[in-house]
């Protein structure tokens, strides 16, 4: 049976969809069964993100409308090995019972190691249905405080709910400001939310240029190695998180700093 992480946030936004594809990209590559589900049903785009659009041809919708069967609208990813992806784009869809999500999650983790869900944005009866079928959760904040006040409120929502872990992840992370004194910074978020940071991912450029993270080419960007320790974090226990200050340290930081 495989583990299933929610990622959230409270606040849109702030990158729960880039992440989970990453992730679910990252972890794949390092040789897991990986399922993604888009739980935001209707407004959905992790079949974006990954570049997959028009690969989809069932859904989550369809399945509970017995118009498929589950393996029908799971769509494995072209170009990433053990990657699949259950979408939900029906805009009929919202009121999708719990009860069917449920059941559709637990036979993907019984063939997979990993499902990760990407959550809707707000605290509403999407986030419900999304929360109540994991048994992990990542909360996604951006270093800003409306960001990390959002990511308090879920914290304290999660606790009503049976999850072994929850974890956050800082994304968006602008270093050079980081280092001015003028942007928060991982230690600041994690002593506002009293929860494990396990990940620091910077803001950067590459995610807003290239069309799809389906199709990574840059194996060493800032943004896929910080992604790639996230991974290792969960799926080896390991507790290194990307330094997004590294980048403006010494004399060339001097120059990319002020370069900004
Ligand atoms: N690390 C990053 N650096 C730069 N841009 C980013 C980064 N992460 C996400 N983005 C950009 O931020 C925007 C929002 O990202 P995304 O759609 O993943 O957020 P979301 O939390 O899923 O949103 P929603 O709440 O609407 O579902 C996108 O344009 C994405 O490309
Ligand atoms: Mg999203």
């Amino acid at each position: 049976m495989g583990r299933c992480i929610v990622v959230t946030s409270g606040k849109g936004g702030v990158g729960k969809s880039t992440i989970t594809a990453t992730l679910g990209m990252a972890m794949a590559e390092a040789g897991a069964k990986v399922t993604l589900v888009d739980a935001d049903v209707g407004l959905n785009n992790l079949d974006l993100v990954l570049g997959i659009e028009n690969a989809v041809s069932y859904d989550l919708t369809d399945v509970e409308r017995g118009r498929c069967r589950l393996t029908e609208a799971l769509v494995n990813h072209p170009f990433t090995e053990n990657l699949s992806l259950l979408s939900s784009r029906a805009l009929g869809g919202a009121n999708l019972s719990q009860k069917t999500f449920s059941a559709v999650i637990a036979a993907l983790r019984r063939g997979s190691d990993y499902v990760l869900i990407d959550c809707p944005a707000g605290i509403d009866e999407g986030f419900h249905r999304a929360v109540s079928s994991a048994d992990e959760a990542i909360i996604v904040t951006t270093p800003i405080p409306a960001s990390v006040r959002d990511a308090d409120k879920v914290s304290d929502l999660l606790s009503a709910y049976r999850l072994r872990r929850v974890e956050v992840v800082v994304n968006r992370v602008r270093g050079d400001l980081v280092l001015k004194g003028e942007a928060l910074g991982v230690g600041d978020v994690m002593s506002a939310l009293r929860l494990p940071v396990v990940g620091s991912v910077p803001e950067d450029d590459e995610v807003l240029l290239s069309a799809t993270v389906g199709r990574i080419t840059d194996r060493e960007s800032r943004h896929y190695r910080s992604v790639c320790m996230i991974a290792s974090h969960v799926m080896l226990g390991t507790d290194t998180i990307f330094d997004c200050t590294a980048r403006y340290r010494g004399i060339l930081g001097f120059f990319r700093k002020i370069a900004r």
